[in-house]
């Protein structure tokens, strides 16, 4: 029998690469130059799409591909592809839950305290030889702050966990309160910021979150307050968080997730109370070859005619 043919949007590493090069006939988007050219050839045969989270898969993308039966995502986040529509035309869809929320939640740590502790700048500054002259200016202590968790999902509690042991404070927002958990409960963003000193979006992007961290949400975590994104850039209003950073209406953001990504606005470069990262929360080794495997084992469950791993439609 012939190969299935699988129609990936965009890289995915060698490991992944290697065995689904010998189980499919693997057609590769992303490295097309002429990408419409390349669709029109590959789209009708292909009975799957191997896409990653910020990549997602349009509805325009599955009308190209009369013969769709799966979309395997690299993510956990599936807000970029059009769930209606898979359901719709009866398209599977699955996604890498649970394998990287250690890691995600690790890297919001990462992120909260290089911001606090100076660790970029401080890294510039025993480069530069200015540590010759004076020392650095003092950092802020992450101990005994209130970190506002939006969105209490896998990898917020995850967040939590760490938390706990940094001696912070906890709070979070989520459509429901968390049954069995002591931390105070807001039941929306901007009460949550007004609690917080750090406030990290965790939760999950969509329509049902866009812009939901909004100039409300700034004005209320306030002038000392560190704002955190390790979720979707759509849920953050951009254009109020670039005048929040600018006007100094809060203390600074650490982003790793942006609207138009990786062609992010122009304007971020200029701040310096802000850190930026090219969306590499779940970024390691072992987190991306767990990922690769899942994406790879449900294909393989979906073409054995075995259940699905970790479906969502
Ligand atoms: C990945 C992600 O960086 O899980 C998600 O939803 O956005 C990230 O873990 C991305 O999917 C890899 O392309």
């Amino acid at each position: 029998m012939s190969k299935p043919t699988v129609l990936m949007t965009g890289a995915y590493p060698q490991w992944d690469l290697q065995p689904m090069e010998r189980d499919y006939d693997l057609r590769k988007l992303w490295l097309a130059a002429d990408k419409d050219g390349f669709l029109e050839q590959a789209a009708p045969k292909a009975r799957a799409i191997a896409t990653r989270g910020e990549l997602g898969a349009s509805a325009a993308l599955m009308d190209k591909c009369p013969k769709l039966e799966i979309i395997a995502c690299y993510g956990v986040g599936v807000d970029a592809i059009d769930l209606a529509k898979a359901r719709a035309r009866g398209v599977r869809v699955t996604n890498t839950p649970d394998v990287l929320t250690e890691d995600v939640a690790d890297f919001a740590f990462a992120l909260m305290l290089a911001h606090l502790r100076k660790v970029v700048d401080g890294d510039a500054y025993a480069r530069s030889g200015a540590w010759a002259a004076a020392n650095l200016p003092l950092g802020t202590s992450l101990r005994g702050k209130t970190l506002g968790i939006f969105g209490f999902g896998r990898i917020g509690r995850a967040i939590a966990r760490r938390a706990e042991g940094f001696g912070v404070t906890i709070a979070y927002c989520d459509v429901t309160r968390s049954a069995g958990s002591a931390f105070a409960y807001y039941d929306n963003p901007v009460a949550l910021a007004s609690a917080s000193d750090i406030f990290v979006a965790a939760v999950a992007g969509g329509e049902a979150t866009r812009n939901v961290v909004n100039a409300g949400v700034f004005e209320a975590l306030g002038p000392s307050g560190l704002f955190v994104n390790v979720s979707r850039g759509s849920v953050v209003d951009e254009p109020a968080l670039i005048d929040a950073i600018a006007k100094k209406r809060i203390g600074g953001a650490c982003l790793d997730v942006f609207w138009n990504e990786p062609n992010i606005d122009r304007r971020f470069l200029e701040f310096d109370n802000v850190i930026l990262q090219p969306h590499q929360s779940s970024g390691t080794v072992e987190t991306r070859q767990a990922m690769g495997k899942l994406v790879r084992d449900n294909l393989e469950a979906h073409f054995a005619g075995r259940p699905l791993l970790t479906p969502v439609v």
